[in-house]
């Protein structure tokens, strides 16, 4: 799921607190990762803003939301330093031209994820093992869910910081620990600040750093268990250098965590629609589909209804998908996916498939047969048609993104077949 993103920095991410004034006091400066894209043209400056804007925020969803609150502490202190002319970023173009618009939607992003309902706590050790890229996959897996995640470097931790972070979060994450080595000591005294502050209330989620000399997983789990503490998800033991396969399943883990500590107030906001209106809503009606995506060795599949053509020339149209589907990691501008479309009367086995509940990184192919489309995504052999596609922009609706596809080649496997047609009774779910 971090395809998109160039190979995330192995070295710490530097928090963005770490934005600083320039030698001379003057209004340009570095500013680490923050602000940063993975994104590369001619131009040394931000001068196409409707190039860069997805890759902007890409970025920040991946690197920047697990760090909301830093990101508005570092934007006070910049408030302070008066006109900025520059901002020199660590990765992409130099912001100038949009300087003011680019930092206010990091404000606006991390003032929403900051005052999140619910707070995870991610524990990691820069520079062990893998344990900053595995952090970050499953952090951005919890903020998809609108759940706020504070990330804390369990090799420099303050002890009185731990407490606090751990008295306020509603679920732990924590990286198992060195064994042995230079850092091992002072990691460990952390952990054991965090057993000290644990209640039991939280959730918890464990993962190994690949680090060559882990502690046992299973040992340190038992004691966060025997205080009274839920598993959030399985640990993920990590037996091999990390591929994005692994980095899938840390991301979907985070996801269904997040997804466990925001169900209680969305089935409660949900339910509090007017009811007339709710009858009213669920009369529009729709088809359905399902979507297909294979990038490198990582796949995603999801049934949807929400599809609509949206235009002629070229011609392409729009699917609503909720911001915590594990697809839409796959769903960035310029990815490529499948549109299959299900069979009125042929429908109700690929629709049992995929609305399963699968398990983090689970092969949401296996028993369904497929073949390869030109883009290589995977083609449902029993759909009544299919559309290769190409994600051309995003729209964020609330809750869901409107992705914006474009078309570029297409096949119906029975010209006599129609399209399966979803009638709903209420507008408060799909
Ligand atoms: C009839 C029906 C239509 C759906 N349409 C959509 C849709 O258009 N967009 C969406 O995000 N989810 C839609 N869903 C929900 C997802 O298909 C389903 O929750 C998803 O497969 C779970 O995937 P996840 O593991 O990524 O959360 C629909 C569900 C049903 C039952």
């Amino acid at each position: 799921m971090y395809t998109q993103v160039e190979p995330p920095p192995l070295t710490p991410l530097r928090p963005p607190d770490t934005l600083r004034e320039s030698q001379g006091g003057g209004p340009e400066f570095p500013s680490c990762d923050a602000f940063g894209m993975h994104y590369c043209n001619d131009f040394t400056f931000d001068e196409d803003l409707k190039a860069i804007e997805p890759d902007y925020r890409f970025y920040y969803e991946c690197l920047m939301a697990p760090n909301a609150r830093s990101v508005l502490n570092a934007m006070k202190r910049m408030d302070k330093l008066g006109e900025i002319t520059t901002i020199a970023t660590g990765h992409g173009p130099l912001l100038r031209h949009n300087l003011v618009e680019l930092t206010e939607r990091y404000r606006k992003w991390s003032s929403a994820k900051a005052n999140a309902e619910a707070r995870a706590a991610v524990f990691y050790v820069s520079d062990y093992g893998y344990s900053d890229r595995l952090s970050q996959a499953i952090a951005h897996g919890i903020t998809k869910t609108g759940v706020a995640v504070d990330m804390m470097d369990l090799k420099n931790a303050d002890p009185q910081e731990v407490n606090e972070l751990v008295s306020h979060a509603t679920a732990l994450i924590i990286a198992t620990p060195p064994a042995s080595g230079t850092f091992a000591t002072q990691v460990q005294a952390a952990v054991s600040t965090i057993l000290a502050a644990a209640k039991d209330k939280q959730v918890v989620g464990m993962f190994e750093c690949y680090g060559g000399d882990d502690e046992p997983v299973d040992t340190l789990l038992t004691k966060f268990l025997d205080l009274g503490l839920r598993k959030g998800f399985n640990s993920i033991r990590v037996k091999d250098t990390p591929n994005e396969a692994i980095y899938q399943l840390c991301e979907e883990s985070g996801t269904d965590l997040g997804q466990k500590l925001t169900l209680k107030s969305k089935n409660k906001k949900l339910k509090s629609l007017d009811a007339e209106m709710e009858k009213a809503l669920g009369r529009i009606s729709s088809g359905l589909y399902i979507l297909t995506a294979q990038k490198g060795n990582v796949t995603g599949a999801m049934l949807a209804s929400w599809v609509s053509q949206a235009s002629f020339e070229p011609l392409g149209f729009t699917v609503a998908v909720a911001k915590d589907r594990a697809i839409e990691s796959l769903m960035q501008v310029g990815d490529r996916f499948v549109l299959n479309i299900l069979e009125e009367g042929k429908y109700a086995p690929l629709m049992k498939h995929f609305l399963k509940r699968f398990p983090p990184g689970a092969d949401r192919f296996e028993g369904v047969k497929t073949y390869s489309a030109e883009n290589d995504s995977p083609i449902l052999a029993d759909s009544l048609a299919y559309l290769e596609c190409e994600v051309a922009s995003r729209m964020e609706c609330s809750d869901h993104w409107i992705v914006y596809s474009t078309v570029s080649t297409g096949k119906v496997s029975n010209p006599d077949g129609m399209t399966a047609v979803h009638h709903r009774k209420v507008g408060n779910y799909y």
